[in-house]
């Protein structure tokens, strides 16, 4: 059976999020697609390699089918994966592909999980290959949808297309958290201030003027210092084309999301070669 799990981005709220402040996040129209076939050894095949249960390789796949063999014993089956989710570019890939396996799984061996389960299985595998981790990716990948975090309210935005830039930087989640630990040990009071702009921005995102918002929070997450110079040159060109963008997830790299007319958005995806997107309300589903 194949199912598919989507990826998500982070609209705002980013860091801000780890010290208790509201974010708000939704998933994306990037599918992950895992096919599952019963099989009598397990093999993995996907872009990056094939091969059997190898956490190296194959992280998030391996731990996946272990979680599951803990449910549901099973002598072996075969996994493919697609992914229409760049990876390692903080938009979800990680957690969509774990849940799309888990789905694919739960379909093929008539597991009959629910979506809860799900979850709560890629919860483990984001643990377990990552140590920590909120949770939240695993989360809005199962269930799809908008959500404010961290009370997991599930709530509606405008209709948006948002422009997801690639800054070609790469950067470890990890890090960057630690790095905005730092800032804040040293300078509690004005950081703490700084939260707590996100947080405003978050709550204010319910009632529309992402653009604003995205220029403020933007401005918040250049003074926690996970912006860089590469980001802020892309943030500046799009706004010269009257895009308004801010950095999506850990920052130091990663992406870069926009919002402004069709017109500018369709002119900037040709000049970055950059990807559209739209919020996506279907969480994981089976394809078949
Ligand atoms: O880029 P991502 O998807 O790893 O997002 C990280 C978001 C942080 O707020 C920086 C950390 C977190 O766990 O919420």
């Amino acid at each position: 059976m194949r199912a598919s799990a989507p990826g998500k981005i982070i609209l705002f709220g980013e860091h801000a999020v780890v010290y208790g402040r509201h974010a708000v996040v939704t998933a994306i129209n990037l599918r992950c697609y895992a096919e599952a076939k019963k099989s009598n050894s397990f093999k993995i095949h996907s872009p990056i390699a094939t091969t059997g249960i190898d956490y190296e390789k194959h992280p998030y796949v391996s731990y996946a089918i272990k979680r599951f063999t803990e449910i549901k014993p099973i002598d072996g089956a075969e996994i493919k994966i697609e992914s229409e989710v760049p990876i390692a570019s903080g938009l979800g890939s990680s957690a969509a592909v774990s849940v799309a396996v888990l789905k694919a799984l739960d379909a093929e061996f008539d597991a009959g999980l629910s979506n809860e389960e799900i979850f709560e299985l890629a919860r483990k595998v984001e643990l377990d290959v990552q140590g920590i981790g909120s949770g939240t990716d695993p989360f809005v990948s199962t269930y799809g949808g908008a959500w404010l975090i961290p009370e997991r309210k599930r709530i509606k935005l405008e209709k948006l297309k948002i422009i997801v830039v690639d800054s070609g930087e790469r950067s470890v989640t990890a890090e960057m958290v630690a790095k905005v630990a730092e800032l804040r040990k040293k300078l509690t009071d004005v950081v703490e201030r700084v939260f707590d702009v996100m947080d405003a921005v978050s709550l204010k995102a319910l009632n529309g003027d992402i653009p604003k918002l995205f220029k403020i929070n933007q401005c918040m997450l250049k003074a926690l210092g996970v912006s860089t110079r590469r980001i802020d040159e892309i943030v500046q060109k799009l706004e010269e084309m009257g895009i308004a963008a801010k950095l999506t997830g850990a920052g130091g790299g990663g992406s870069i999301i926009g919002v402004g007319s069709e017109d500018a958005l369709e002119k900037a995806r040709k000049l970055f070669n950059a990807i559209i997107v739209e919020p996506e309300q279907e969480g994981a589903r089976v394809e078949d």
